[in-house]
């Protein structure tokens, strides 16, 4: 068998250290069983009610089938079938026994830090009790936090299952843009707008150990709420993480714990570093294929381009190995990709197969996939960091925290022993990992703090309560009218001053399409060259905004055509939610009181709107790539750039992302004079001369390789 087995095998590879992340804690459990029995008839009754909705939900659906076809009836009843073992699996859950014990101390404190293991079911279970005691009775509504797009849908489906329920009914989410709900909501999962109305009678901050910057504002406010709100109910949820902070920031509220069932984990560490931690990835998965007992496997990536080449790698070498190797799933997830893809990993493993899953960090607490008995860890994860010093926000690799590498390896742990294997040394586990992870409050540009905050009608941020106070020199004021749109700060600028260039009908296109994030060009590995050449089509003078807006009028004029974005490859997705954006938005320009109007196909005005929004982000060329103006710092037009040859002596740029080396992202030519016009606070004449009158020479490289 050609494995590639490097370094040896298994022996040679890695050092061992029987290192139990976890203590069993089975004796707490059987303590707990004495207290149940004395509650039997308590649980019964609950078991009954559950059997009641069973039965009712069942007659709704006999209802519905009177004529339908008998394929169709197969279909119900097996999803009876399934009704009744999700009912199974909500009651084996961690949290289950403590429904009880649960729900009186919800009753007995206003607030409540409840701490248990991932995949207790405290996302999916708590929300359930609270509505199944009467919680929601006279329109009251139950909000719950997400600090994840994917996990607040795939929680809100999975809930909408098993209360028997069509999504967006009863329980439903709302995230950026996407709101699935309905007047009936009464559960709601969510990752934006606190929504804190009277109605809602508990709010459930989800995920509190993240420390995402939504959740740290959450605190604040929630915090002061409670205070005129004694009949609101908080809980904060959190995974096995610092809760004692949580309890000391809401004055000392109690903490509900529920003991978790964790099967201890085998910790592996490489002997020395690797090199290229992908390689070492797809070569373990394929060394626990072939040498482990039966048992999924997760990997953790950084994101979402080197998931897809380790899944790539992976298919690549098991197709090679054909029938050497029994069956090898590979599943991708991360935060874009299409939701019925996302489904996937949750499905079982056929029998005599191995699933393996390959995350970003979102699967360490968010999500919990069963069945995983090996996790691969290489010790990384993609964080936000921000300088406040240069304004610069950039995405960067870095080693996670122990905190980190610990969720990560229990993830191993919880249906049976398991094992993790540390693509590190035990020597940089303890010396060169943080204990872990600084929350993003204090690495993230606050000028969207400040807006939130303003337009919840909070001024005095200096002394708002945080729990982490974010870099004093980062809190700067801005205007109250930005914050009425849902967009980034300078997105929102850009929109505003849309309206003295008389172009907001192409700035609201533009913004719509720098806000999907950078996916609108479809690049398939096979059809390369094709793909490039129609992109190549959609150039047009001025710079990559000006290609996007070309891309989504072409787009309209085919009357939104799927044909016209597989034809041009364009992501049809992508177009859509650009579409949906940019309705948005247009709805708000009335509450802003911007009219909306076209440039008639002048560029320039459009051009001077997208400064006003970014005069932060210029650069002007210099010797061996760009540097910006303010800070100096040297920089590069990114190779996927409409501008990448052209090399115009001044522009503004989108953003930065580090990979290789600094990259500006959708880059503009502007002319210097614009910047002393919108911006005259921030530009002096003398920092915009032209030290030179010759063009500079192009001394940027063929960096499309290094790229991929
Ligand atoms: O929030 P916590 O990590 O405590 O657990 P949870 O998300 O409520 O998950 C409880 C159980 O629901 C897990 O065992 C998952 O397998 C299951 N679940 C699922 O099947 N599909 C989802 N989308 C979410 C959870
Ligand atoms: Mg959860």
């Amino acid at each position: 068998l050609e494995m590639p087995m490097e370094g040896g095998g298994e022996q040679g590879r890695w050092e061992e250290e029987r290192l139990k992340t976890a203590s069993l804690s089975f004796g707490a459990k059987k303590e707990r069983e004495k207290g149940l029995k004395a509650e039997r008839e308590k649980y019964q009754l609950i078991l009954e009610e559950d059997e009641i909705i069973n039965f009712v939900s069942s007659a709704v659906i006999m209802k519905g089938t009177q004529d339908e076809t008998e394929q169709e009836q197969a279909a119900l009843s097996q999803a009876e079938v399934q009704k009744q073992s999700i009912q199974e699996v909500r009651r084996s859950l961690p949290v289950f026994p403590y429904r009880e014990d649960l729900l009186l101390a919800i009753q007995q404190h206003q607030i409540l830090v409840i701490e248990g293991e991932t995949g207790s079911g405290k996302t999916t279970q708590i929300p359930q009790f609270l509505m199944e005691s009467g919680y929601n009775d006279g329109g009251m509504k139950i909000g719950c936090t997400q600090p994840r797009r994917v996990a607040a849908m795939s929680v809100a489906a999975r809930v909408a299952q098993e209360v028997g329920v069509k999504l967006g009914n009863e329980v439903g989410y709302s995230i950026r843009f996407e709101d699935c709900t309905s007047e009936r909501t009464v559960l709601k999962y969510m990752t934006d707008g606190i929504g804190l109305c009277l109605k809602v009678v508990v709010v459930i901050i989800d995920e509190a150990h993240e420390r995402t910057l939504h959740t740290d504002i959450l605190f604040g406010l929630i915090k002061d709420i409670a205070r005129f709100r004694p009949d609101l109910k908080v809980l904060v949820a959190s995974a096995t993480l610092d809760t004692e902070r949580f309890s000391c920031f809401f004055d000392d509220a109690p903490v509900f714990r529920i003991p978790g069932r964790r099967f201890p984990v085998d910790i592996f560490y490489t002997k020395a570093p690797e090199a290229d931690y992908l390689e070492a990835c797809v070569v373990s998965v394929l060394q626990i294929h072939v040498t482990q007992p039966p048992g999924d496997c997760l990997v953790f990536l950084t994101g979402q381009e080197e998931i897809e080449t380790c899944c790539e790698l992976l298919q690549e070498r098991c197709r090679r190995l054909g029938s050497k190797i029994s069956e090898l799933l590979v599943l991708p997830i991360y935060a874009n990709l299409p939701s019925d893809m996302q489904a996937k990993i949750f499905s079982p493993t056929p029998p005599g197969s191995r699933k393996v899953v390959v995350a970003t960090n979102i699967a360490e607490t968010s999500l919990t996939i069963d069945g995983i008995i090996y996790v691969i860890d290489p010790g990384f994860c993609k964080q936000k960091s921000y300088n406040a010093r240069t304004g610069m926000e950039s995405l960067i690799v870095t080693p996670c925290s122990r905190a980190s590498a610990n969720q990560r390896a229990g993830r191993a742990g919880r249906v049976a022993a398991g094992k993790c294997f540390r693509l590190y040394t035990a020597w940089a586990f303890k010396h060169e990992m943080e204990e872990s992870t600084v929350p993003e409050i204090q690495r993230t540009n606050l000028g969207n703090v400040v807006l939130l905050l303003k337009s919840l009608g909070i001024n005095d941020l200096i002394h708002f309560d945080f729990m982490d106070p974010p870099p004093h020199e980062t809190l700067v004021l801005l205007g109250r009218r930005m914050a009425e749109l849902p967009v980034d700060p300078m997105l929102s600028k850009m929109i505003l001053a849309s309206e003295q260039y008389k172009c907001s009908e192409e700035v609201l296109t533009i913004a719509a399409m720098l806000s999907v994030n950078n996916s609108i060009f479809y690049r398939p590995k096979d059809k390369v060259v094709h793909a490039d050449n129609a992109r190549q089509n959609f150039v047009v003078p001025g710079g990559d905004h000006m290609v996007l807006l070309n891309v989504y009028t072409q787009w309209l004029e085919s009357g939104y055509s799927t044909q016209w974005c597989y034809e041009n490859f364009i992501q049809f997705r992508s177009m859509k939610r650009a579409r949906d954006v940019r309705e948005q938005l247009e709805g708000l320009m009335d509450r802003i009181e911007v009219e909306v109007c076209s440039s008639g196909g002048d560029i320039v005005p459009i051009r001077k709107a997208v400064t006003a929004g970014y005069f932060y982000h210029t650069a002007r060329l210099s010797k061996g790539g760009y540097k910006t103006v303010k800070h100096q710092q040297t920089v590069y037009v990114h190779p996927n750039s409409s501008l990448f040859e052209e090399q115009p002596r001044w522009l503004i740029y989108h953003e930065l992302v580090f990979t290789t080396k600094e990259f500006m992202r959708q880059v503009i030519e502007i002319d210097s004079s614009w910047l002393l016009e919108v911006a005259p606070h921030y530009y002096k004449n003398k920092e915009l001369e032209d030290s030179s009158s010759k063009k500079m020479p192009r001394k940027q490289g063929k960096a499309k390789e290094e790229l991929g």
